[in-house]
């Protein structure tokens, strides 16, 4: 039975307006990369009111990232409206959908919103949050459509290796059901892995240039699937946003051009910051978790109960925020990010130290 559609995220709207903290551990994303320190120049961003229909210069930058054609790269204001776009071509209202539990809920939110019927899978905090295709298989009927994972996982930063994506790709084929797979994460692997893109036409890949690239604001997302299924979601986009602002395309297309100065150290700095954060759980009997090799983002689970407590008490005295697990659906745990500056991510440690201390 399809349950009341969800008209709002209620985590988007509490991630965008909370009140700010000097040591936001809240964070997902790398630094914001100044795009000032790229050759940029007022003619580039050719302002000459024309909107340009599936920009291709941006699609060939894309593709050739992934050595795809440009024929199955589909632009779109960030990886929310990629999602968005995606699910909306894949699915129709009744469908039913799997999703990952816990989940980002916005993911949640717009299969609710386009009708699905949604089901869960669980993602163990006792396996690592790992993609455990049994458990998939136990959760899905003759009416699966679609089956929608992260990866890496938000919020977890778990790994879904290629074998157990294969495994759930075959279960999604043999119904003539599709996989979505969330790669805003995928590209903080160690050492770097390949899209689910690469493994077959079964799946449909979104990404952007944001958690990992610091550029946020440009709203650079796409979505990779097969050609025909991408010609169904551009027709798609003909009702929502028609095309993208051009001068954003442009900026993406030299962010493109030097996506190295862009990634910078970002890799060492996470790095870095996940080995301070691999001491500190290791040195707590009260934070509990795998050690990080990769990704962004970690959600230990925490002894003393539900992590709203202490992220108010980080708050009002410790000028420091951690996102509560309650927004994941598992209120013992809490995220926290790497993508503070090395210096800021130690003191931010301390100050949850103390405020973990304070509470015990
Ligand atoms: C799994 C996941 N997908 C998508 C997004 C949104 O990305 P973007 O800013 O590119 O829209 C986020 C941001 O938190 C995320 O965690």
């Amino acid at each position: 039975m399809t349950s009341s559609r969800v008209l709002q995220s209620d985590y988007m709207h509490w991630a965008k307006f909370k009140p700010a903290v000097r040591f936001p551990l809240t964070t997902s994303e790398v630094p914001h990369f100044p795009m000032d320190s790229l050759p940029v120049t007022i003619a580039d961003l050719d302002l000459d009111g024309a909107s340009h229909p599936r920009y291709l210069p941006l699609r060939e930058r894309i593709g050739a990232r992934y050595g795809v054609s440009p024929e199955q790269v589909v632009a779109a204001d960030g990886t929310s409206m990629a999602n968005f776009l995606a699910i909306a071509a894949l699915i129709s209202p009744g469908d039913e959908v799997l999703m990952e539990r816990p989940a980002y809920e916005p993911l949640l939110g717009a299969a609710s919103f386009l009708g699905a019927d949604i089901k869960r899978f669980e993602r163990k905090a006792s396996e690592a949050f790992r993609l455990n295709p049994e458990i998939v298989s136990g959760q899905m009927s003759e009416r699966t459509r679609l089956i929608v994972v992260t990866n890496l996982q938000n919020p977890s930063g778990a790994l879904a290796q290629e074998d157990e994506l294969r495994a759930v790709g075959k279960l999604a084929a043999d119904r003539g059901a599709r996989v979505l797979v969330d790669e805003v994460y995928l590209d903080s692997a160690v050492p770097p892995r390949r899209s689910a893109v690469q493994l077959g036409p079964e799946f449909v890949i979104t990404n952007s240039l944001t958690k990992v690239y610091g550029l946020s604001g440009l709203r650079c997302g796409w979505i990779l699937a097969e050609s025909e299924l991408a010609e169904r979601m551009w027709r798609l986009n003909d009702l929502f946003g028609v095309n993208q602002a051009h001068p954003a395309e442009r900026l993406a297309c030299i962010a493109f051009d030097h996506i190295d100065e862009v990634i910078g150290d970002n890799g060492a700095m996470l790095e870095r910051n996940r080995a301070l954060f691999n001491a500190f759980a290791a040195s707590r009997s009260d934070v509990e978790c795998m050690p990080f090799e990769q990704g962004v983002t970690a959600f230990p689970r925490w002894a003393g109960g539900d992590t709203e407590r202490l992220n108010d008490h980080l708050r009002e005295h410790y000028d420091t925020a951690v996102v509560p697990g309650r927004w994941f659906e598992m209120p013992e745990h809490f995220r926290i990010g790497f993508g503070l500056s090395t210096t800021e991510f130690g003191e931010a440690l301390m100050r949850l130290g103390a405020a973990l201390d304070d509470l015990r």
